[in-house]
């Protein structure tokens, strides 16, 4: 059972809980606690916390109360998900929902992390915060019906932060799906027509840790938030290779090449002037911040 409590000698002390912690965010976010002396962490696994049990999880939060919520939680197995919908929707809404009640409760600040996929997929100019959703798969459609749970239930001081293409060295991702097959392979077809941002796990970990004590809004505010720049998954497996060393041959294919459960968004660029100004944050270009999740990989010394 993981569940670490970093208690630090503060009398003024802020009380973190995050949810997800063996994920790719929730792993970064454990990665960079220590940067935060003043803050105690309370991280939660599967196995402390099972948010498929909704009535565990509430006995979890009885007698315990929380400055802030880091929920990285999530079910993220897009495709699955289109057999598994009631799983789906009992972690990514239901529980939200309950997790919104429970901050507006405790007066605890919020951090809940959403999707592009919330999104048709359609669009020419990336995507703003209050661009109608239309989630395409059942995923999309749970994470979507999170959000409106947590609007609808409105508890001052949260933010829904709607990311993109995550990748870390952890968990399973396309970074590491593409160095493994580069190496396997002389040769790789990968999806051209569908755009977006990559987004290293680390960079958002830090800026949700950089935001916290900024947040104050009385009703919950949507965030953007990827790396900056633009890319196909084909351009993305090419910078792979490129900064990793790796001579595999990238052709570009076509999404009907490549038929999967769930439908993905052709184009899901996200705007993120909204955060960039109301956090006075720099975001770092997508290959910069490539490079450095290979570093941490040992691929590109
Ligand atoms: N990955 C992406 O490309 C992407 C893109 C856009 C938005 N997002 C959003 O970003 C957030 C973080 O994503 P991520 O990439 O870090 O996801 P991830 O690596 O799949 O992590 C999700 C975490 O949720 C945990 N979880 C799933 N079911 C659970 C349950 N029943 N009880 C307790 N924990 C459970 C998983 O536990 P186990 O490790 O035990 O399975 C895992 O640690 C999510 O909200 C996701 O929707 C992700």
């Amino acid at each position: 059972m993981l569940q670490i409590y970093l208690i630090l000698e503060q009398t003024n002390m802020n009380n973190i809980l995050v949810t997800g912690t063996n994920g790719q965010l929730g792993h970064e976010i454990q990665n960079l606690s220590l940067k935060y002396p003043h803050y105690s962490f309370t991280f939660t696994d599967r196995t402390a916390l099972d948010l498929s049990d909704l009535r565990a999880t509430e006995d979890f939060f009885k007698g315990k109360r929380f400055d802030a919520i880091i929920n990285c939680a999530a079910y993220t197995a897009v495709d699955k998900a289109e057999s598994e919908d009631e799983l789906a929707d009992t972690i990514n809404h239901r529980f939200v929902s309950m997790l919104a009640k429970i901050a507006k409760r405790d007066d605890s600040k919020l951090i809940h992390i959403s999707t592009d996929y919330v999104f048709n997929g359609q669009s020419h100019r990336p995507y703003i915060e209050n661009d109608p959703t239309e989630p395409q798969g059942i995923y999309g459609k749970t994470k979507c019906a999170g959000e409106k749970a947590i609007l609808e239930i409105s508890p001052k001081n949260t933010i829904i932060l709607r990311t993109s293409w995550v990748y870390s060295a952890y968990g399973n991702n396309f970074v590491k799906t593409m160095l493994r097959l580069g190496r396997e392979r002389n040769s790789l077809g990968v999806i051209f027509d569908q755009v977006g941002t990559p987004t290293y796990a680390r960079d958002l970990a830090s800026v949700i840790l950089e935001i916290i004590p900024k947040i104050d809004n009385q009703a919950p505010e949507l965030y953007h938030y990827s790396n900056e720049g633009v890319a196909s998954w084909y351009d993305f497996a090419k910078a792979i290779f490129e900064l990793s060393g790796i001579t595999c041959e990238v052709n570009p294919i076509n999404t009907d090449q490549y038929p999967t459960p769930a439908s993905r968004p052709h184009y899901s660029v996200l705007n993120k002037s909204k955060i960039k100004n109301d956090f006075n944050l720099t975001i770092a270009y997508w290959r910069d911040s490539l490079q450095s999740c290979l570093k941490a990989l040992g691929e590109n010394e």
